[in-house]
């Protein structure tokens, strides 16, 4: 049996061995379609972080992590975090620790200052290997696949998840990395009542949040709402199976007023548990020989929300729109909206309830993962004393 530190440096191998393997997707997806080439957008200028912080991942120790997971820890207090601070986290002595500190700072997984005392932060480049290097350990997945898609607000890559016996295949998962707090500021600028004095972490708080709201949010869905199946979830990042088929924009459909009838019946059956996509679109709809799958629900709104009419009605509308301009179908939006909201007895203050405060659930979860970090640091015999 391999020991932990071989079966640890076994993963990160394989990262690189089937990326470099593979070329192409882990996917092969023959569906009727007008484009049959997969969409690959590749915006090094945009986000470059990704394969930098893969090309570094396998040289990071043990150390290394705690060193950044201190530094992340340290920042929900300070913008730059005192060397003092990392010391705690960290388990090794100040020698060792100022000669990594420089190591990391020269492979820009942090980012130091001198003025008005040393000290760190960290940015994307660290927090995907701080996510990657969890979903290692929990064995979410082992390997790291190509790109397959950049939105606005995120990275998508494709990973893969290793057999427990040899004999099955590989599971091919999608892992979602969110980029709020780089490329817009309308996400952080909603969090920012929550982040007086505390500015410098609004990016990682807009991009954790973004992808909190995702994760829970397709947890309530799945699986009665046809939406893949959520995985995993870690800091920005969520881990959940591959959409099937393609998307709707780019797919020639052979009877399209079935999918649009599916489309439809699952906006009612989602707008049945209280929520609105709010970004539903062409490009956020797959369609296969299955049916349908919606993906992108961070940004999703309750029935409780105050323009939540108007919402649902542009979510329809673009729908209607893409139908209408391809396939020349017309249909009628008030018609369709009445139909969605027949038999719909929804609660709004019991929905308020089921649905707490982001805020109040993010902190929650930041105290979980402090919690399970104090722990990690049991085993080097810091007396690491909680501040709240
Ligand atoms: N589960 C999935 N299976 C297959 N492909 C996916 C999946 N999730 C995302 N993608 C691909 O990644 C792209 C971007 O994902 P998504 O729409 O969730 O992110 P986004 O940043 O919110 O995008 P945008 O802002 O452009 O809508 C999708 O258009 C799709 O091509
Ligand atoms: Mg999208």
């Amino acid at each position: 049996m391999l020991c932990p530190f071989l079966s640890y440096f076994f993963h990160i191998i394989s990262f690189f061995r089937i990326r470099s393997f593979f070329f192409g997707s882990f996917l092969n997806r023959p569906f009727v379609s007008d484009k049959t080439t997969r969409l690959y957008i590749s915006t090094p200028f945009l986000f470059p972080m990704i394969d930098d912080t893969l090309k570094i991942f396998k040289e990071l120790t043990k150390k290394d992590f705690r060193i950044l997971a201190g530094i992340e820890l340290g920042m929900r207090d300070f913008e730059w975090v005192p060397v003092s601070e990392i010391q705690r986290f960290a388990c090794m002595s100040l020698d060792k620790l100022n000669y990594r500190l420089e190591w990391l700072r020269r492979k820009k997984m942090v980012i130091g200052t001198l003025d008005p005392y040393e000290g760190y932060k960290i940015y994307f480049e660290a927090y995907d290997a701080l996510a990657l290097h969890t979903y290692v350990a929990r064995k979410t997945f082992s390997a790291i696949g190509v790109e397959i898609g950049v939105g606005k607000e995120s990275v998508v890559m494709e990973v893969l998840k290793e057999p427990e016996m040899a004999v099955a295949d590989p599971e091919v998962f999608i892992l979602k990395l969110h980029r709020e707090g780089r490329t817009s500021f309308k996400q952080v600028k909603r969090t920012r009542e929550h982040l007086a004095g505390k500015e410098h972490f609004s990016w990682i708080y807009a991009a954790r949040l973004a992808a909190n709201r995702e994760f829970n949010i397709m947890q309530k869905l799945w699986p009665d709402v046809s939406i893949p199946k959520p995985i995993d979830q870690n800091r920005h990042t969520l881990v959940m199976e591959v959409a099937q088929g393609s998307e709707l924009f780019k797919t020639k459909l052979l009877d399209p007023d079935w999918f649009l009838d599916e489309i439809l019946r699952q906006i009612k059956l989602v707008y049945g548990k209280g929520i609105i996509h709010n970004d539903l679109s062409e490009y956020n709809i797959f369609v296969s020989e299955d049916g349908i799958q919606i993906i992108d629900w961070p940004q999703y709104v309750t029935l409780a929300h105050p323009h939540a009419d108007e919402l649902l009605r542009r979510d329809v509308e673009n729908v209607l729109n893409h139908f209408s301009k391809k396939y020349k179908i017309r249909r009628d939006i008030d018609e369709i909206i009445r139909e969605i909201k027949t038999e719909n007895s929804i609660d709004l203050e019991k929905l308020k309830k089921e649905f707490p405060d982001d805020e109040v659930r993010l902190n929650a979860e930041m105290d979980r993962e402090i919690e399970s970090a104090v722990n990690e640091l049991e085993d080097c015999g810091i007396d690491f004393e909680r501040e709240n």
